[in-house]
């Protein structure tokens, strides 16, 4: 066997170089080279399948019968994950430093299998004092502080665990390649050999992926598309409200939510969050306006809130967090054009209150509705909900699914509810007004 080398494939034109330079001489881009082991050796991929021969089946003869899934024990990560993990499925669990990975990942020690936990970024010792703060003792929960590659796939071939959480791939690192751990060299061939594995003992994996705030690079970016699960721990720092999103999921959809809170002991499933994000809500309060966003299959009350301010420097702010900035931004000069609101001399700043993050322009009207308030310094009344996108003809338009909405709404002892016209069939005979609006001046004129 020819003695290992290292190389450097650039991952523009492909071309393969023995040392590294900062520009590729064959298609002259710069930054693309990136270590890899030669392919004859690599155990990661290669041309030939694992067991050499290629068997094509009639589509019809195909067994797509699901095996059986793995609960992890939290209810809130099982629906992300469309029901359980997967057998032989590889998960990416992403999410900024110190947001809960490790401890959402340590806290399925306390489901009924066996689990191997490698950690290659706390001592033994470090992850028995978490594991004491979250009550997780079970012999079946196993863990190694381990970062060489080789190691860490023998512990597997020996203890044949039902599950392995990797914490985190930036810090597995495989001998024969020169990079740092860390690098997009190393996490991309530690990835490919543990999914390879993986799939071939039908052990379902999870790696925990730090995202860096500068960059792409060695962040878990370059994985998504190899793995089989893409999920984003997210929150921010300052609330307890931990939100797991699915952003991939080759076995479910993408558009479920788990929501946690982070206590002293651990992770706690909200089960109940439309209750919980309006729990801190004071009346009376001008620039707050309750609306419900639909996230995957669960309807969501929540809180937009806005503050309307003369500017003092020269430059007005706008500052905006929850939401889509730019949305904010149209949504102002719909108001200004559509409304006459004038916010040119003035600051705006919108949150959507417990750090929860939206993407659905069915808030749009609260949206509105807050920042009209806060500018005219006049509540919303306190038992209504309002729902609507809002087009550039200062036009409400209709939303998905607003059945649903307007059941939360009801369940939470709402009064009244502003909808987009058309979208209810029977309004008779329920415990909250349906009020249907047209235009954008004319919901706000109904609500103030
Ligand atoms: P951690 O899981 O270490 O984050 P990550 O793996 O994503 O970097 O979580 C770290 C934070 O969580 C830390 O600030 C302490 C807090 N925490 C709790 O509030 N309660 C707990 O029970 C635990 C284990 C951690
Ligand atoms: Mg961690």
């Amino acid at each position: 066997m020819a003695k290992k080398k290292t190389m450097y494939v650039c991952q523009s034109c492909g071309a393969d170089f023995a040392r590294w330079s900062g520009k590729c001489d064959a298609c002259g881009q710069w930054n693309t080279l990136v270590e890899e082991v030669p392919r004859a050796e690599s155990n990661g991929r290669g041309a030939r399948s694992a067991t050499g021969d290629a068997r094509v089946y009639p589509i019809t003869r195909v067994d797509a019968r699901e095996d059986e899934r793995l609960s992890t024990g939290l209810g809130e990560l099982d629906r992300v994950l469309g029901g359980g993990i997967v057998p032989g499925s590889m998960i990416l669990l992403g999410g900024d430093p110190g947001i809960g990975k490790s401890t959402l990942m340590m806290q399925l020690g306390r489901a009924a299998m066996r689990i191997l936990y490698v950690s290659g970024e706390e001592s033994l010792k470090q992850i028995k004092l978490r594991a004491e703060r979250l009550a997780v003792s079970d012999e079946e929960f196993l863990v190694l502080a381990e970062t060489n590659l080789d190691s860490i796939l023998r512990a597997i071939d020996e203890r044949k665990p039902a599950l392995v959480i990797i914490d985190s791939i930036q810090t597995v690192f495989r001998p024969e390649l020169e990079s740092a751990p860390g690098s997009i060299a190393q996490v991309r061939e530690s990835t490919a050999i543990l999914l390879r594995y993986a799939k071939s003992v039908n052990i379902p994996m999870v790696i925990i992926g730090h995202v860096t705030k500068d960059g792409v690079i060695a962040g878990p970016r370059i994985l998504e598309h190899m793995v089989d699960t893409v999920l984003q721990f997210e929150g921010d720092h300052h609330h307890s409200y931990r939100i797991v999103r699915g952003l991939k999921n080759r076995f479910g959809s993408t558009n479920e939510i788990g929501i946690f809170e982070m206590r002293a002991d651990g992770l706690r499933e909200v089960n109940n969050p439309s209750e919980v994000f309006l729990s801190d809500r004071s009346r009376g309060i001008s620039g707050s306006c309750v609306t419900c966003s639909l996230e995957g299959t669960r309807a969501l009350l929540l809180e937009v809130q806005a503050l309307v301010t003369p500017s003092n420097y020269g430059m007005p702010q706008r500052t905006v967090s929850g939401l889509d900035a730019r949305r904010v931004s149209l949504l102002l000069a719909v108001l200004e054009k559509r409304f006459g609101l004038r916010v040119g001399q003035y600051d705006v700043f919108v949150n959507i209150a417990g750090g929860v993050r939206i993407d659905e322009p069915a808030v749009d009207l609260a949206v509105c509705a807050a920042i009209v308030s806060s500018a005219r310094d006049q509540a919303v009344d306190h038992g209504t909900a309002v729902v609507g996108e809002v087009g550039l003809g200062g036009e409400v338009r209709p939303v998905g699914q607003l059945e649903k909405r307007v059941i939360e709404a009801e369940k939470l002892g709402f009064r009244r509810i502003l909808v987009p016209r058309g979208g209810i069939t029977h309004k008779k005979s329920r415990g909250i007004d349906i009020i249907e609006v047209d235009l954008l001046a004319e919901a706000l004129e109904k609500l103030l």
